[in-house]
This record gives C-alpha cells, structure tokens and sequence, in this order.
C-alpha cells in the first residue's frame, strides 16, 4: 500500500507468512505468532527490505548510478541494499566498521557474493567510543560518494538502517499488512514485539498502530545497544516527523513508547546466556531460527517479559522476526553456541 506521496518500490513478496507458536504458547500459556520479515524474499530476508524499498525509489528518482551505504562488518542492512540495489542494476559502495576478517564469513561473504563494488574500512582502534565510531563511518561514506561524484557517478547514500521517514512509512504499512492477516483469523494483534536498533522499524510499527489501531497494539521494543531513554526519544521525534509529513494530527501518548533496555547484556552483537536460550528455545521448540544479535535478544526480552506476567492473559502476542540469521554462521557469533566443545557436542 501507498503511504503519503512519497515514491515506494517493490522488491519483496507480500504478505509476508504469520504463524502461530504452538508449542512456545504452551510453554508461555500465551498466544504467540510470528510475522516472518525473515521471508520477505530476497536474499535471506529481513527488515531492511521493506525501507529500502522507499530509498530506493528515492535513488531512482534521482537518477542514482550508484548506492552508498555503511554499517557494521556483519550488517544485515548492507547484506540487503546489495542485493535490492542489484534487482534495480545499481553497484553499491559500503564502508564497514571493524577489523577487516582474514576470511569473511556470515553476511560479509554474503556481501562478496552479491557483489559488493568496493568495501572501505574503518578502523575501530582508532574511535574511543561505538558512537565515535558509528559517526565517522558514516562520515566516511559521505566523503566515498563524493569521491565516486567526482569520477561521474551520480551517487545515492542511504543510512545504516535507512532515513527515519522510510522506516517509518514502511513499518506501518507492515501492521496494516498484520491486521488483515489476523483479521482473516478472526483475530486481532494485542502487542507486537520487535527488536530495536536504530529504532527505525519499532517507530513505523507504533506510527500504524496509531494510523490504523487507534492506538490499541501495544508495541514492545527491545532494545539491542541503545539505552532506553535515548531510543524513546529517537522515536518521539521519527514519530513526530512521520505524522507531520503524513499531516496527520494525532497525539502520541507517552505510554505508547515502551522500550526495554535490560537485554543488550555486556554490549551490541555481544552474546549472551539469554540470547543463547532463546536462540535455543525457537530452533528445538519450533524449527524456527533467530539470529544472535536482534531477534535472539528481543525473543529474550518476550520470554523474561512473558514469565514475569508482562502480558495480559488471552493476550495475542505477535513476534517480529526481523531477520539477521546469516550472524549465525559469522566467526565472531558461532562460538556462541558451542563454548563447552572439545570434539563432541553437548545437546
Ligand atoms: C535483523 C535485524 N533486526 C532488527 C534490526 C533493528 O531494526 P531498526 O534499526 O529498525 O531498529 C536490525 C537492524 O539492523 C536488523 O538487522
């Protein structure tokens, strides 16, 4: 569907599938369903493809010959605008942050196999702080599109995570999506719970519940490396911005911002025990795998959140799965999963 007059292509396939948990709501005694962004369709899938499917209507409009974008070494973000921008016969130039690995593994092999341009590095060691870090790799992709501007290019640069107003717009129009998947059920979502990151999905998935919900889906972030109050903030503002350009008039009551901070463990893509247990849980339970640096720490979150009575009974609860399951195979998160071998495997 087409939200406000701004340009929106298709790349992935929709709906994308809603099941129900079964075995997991039993453990729970909870309605638990998953929404499979995961499934979208194209190239392991996540939610970066819903976004970029307005960005890059954006570069197309500008007549873009090239996408420029950056993120961490095992970013689902950039695994994605490759391959989106690949559909649309666009090159894309990434800058990454971190160590350049020996041999890549995870969604950086991923990123060679679609065919990644060029991929500049910035070195870590050189930043005091993740934030520092984040703001001159973004800085640095800045300066390579203007560099690639100069050798006749006509770059397009898209964010980590895409601008706030394409998450927004596309997350919104994903509970649209939702509320008829559960309407054909004779069902309808009570809490909707997402990982958040840049906070972008978590902002559209509020701004539907508002535009489409009156308000009445609960929206639970899970926060995987900001704290708490800084992301509510983020998405007070991303809201504010979407309404305004939607020119919609509608108050955002302070208790429809629930952001959870208590998840992230000792850092961003660092495991933990929790994260390993959910991971766990959803692979023997249900067949089902997360990914360890957002799913595993939101599926953490709704399990501690769940046992501890978070919910209201007869609650329907939905699960967004937002992707990042090529993490798995990454060198720095595998180990995760088996720290006790030494030649078999403990189950
Ligand atoms: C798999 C996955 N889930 C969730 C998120 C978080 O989404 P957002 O940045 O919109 O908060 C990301 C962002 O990189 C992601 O890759």
């Amino acid at each position: 569907m087409q939200l406000g007059r701004i340009p929106r292509l298709r790349l992935g396939e929709y709906p994308t599938p809603l099941a129900e948990l079964p075995n997991l709501s039993r453990v729970l005694r909870q309605r638990i369903f998953i929404k499979r962004e995961d499934l979208v369709g194209i190239a392991l899938g996540g939610n970066k493809v819903r976004k970029l499917e307005y960005a890059l209507a954006e570069a197309q409009a500008q007549r873009a010959t090239a996408i420029v974008t950056s993120g961490a070494v095992q970013s689902n973000h950039v695994r994605l605008t490759i391959a989106c921008a690949n559909r649309l016969g666009l090159k894309t130039y990434v800058v990454l942050r971190g160590e350049r690995p020996e041999r890549p593994t995870g969604n950086l092999l991923l990123d060679h196999i679609l065919g990644v341009a060029e991929i500049h590095w910035v070195d870590p060691k050189r930043y005091a702080t993740r934030e520092e870090l984040v703001r001159a790799t973004e800085a640095r992709a800045w300066e390579l599109a203007e560099e690639l501007r100069k050798q006749g290019e006509t770059p397009y640069v898209i964010p980590n995570g895409c601008q706030p107003l394409h998450s927004a717009l596309a997350y919104a129009g994903c509970v649209l999506e939702l509320l008829e998947q559960m309407r054909a059920l004779n069902l309808a979502p009570d809490v909707i719970v997402t990982a958040c990151g840049t906070a972008g999905t978590q902002t559209g998935l509020i701004l539907g519940s508002l535009l489409f919900a009156q308000g009445q889906i609960r929206v639970v972030g899970i926060s995987v490396s900001g704290k708490a109050e800084t992301l509510r903030e983020r998405i007070r503002q991303n809201l504010e911005e979407a309404l305004r350009f939607l020119e919609v008039d509608l108050p955002v009551p302070k208790q429809a911002v629930e952001v959870y901070d208590d998840y992230v463990g000792p850092g961003y893509a660092v495991p933990t025990p929790a994260m390993r247990e959910a991971v766990e849980l959803l692979a023997r339970a249900e067949g089902i795998l997360l990914d360890p640096v957002y799913t595993g720490k939101a599926m953490a979150g709704l399990l501690d959140l769940a046992r501890r009575g978070a919910f209201r009974p007869g609650e329907n609860v939905v699960f967004l799965h937002t992707g990042g399951v090529p993490a798995l195979f990454a060198d720095t998160q595998s180990p995760a999963f088996y720290p006790e071998t030494s030649g078999r495997t403990k189950v």
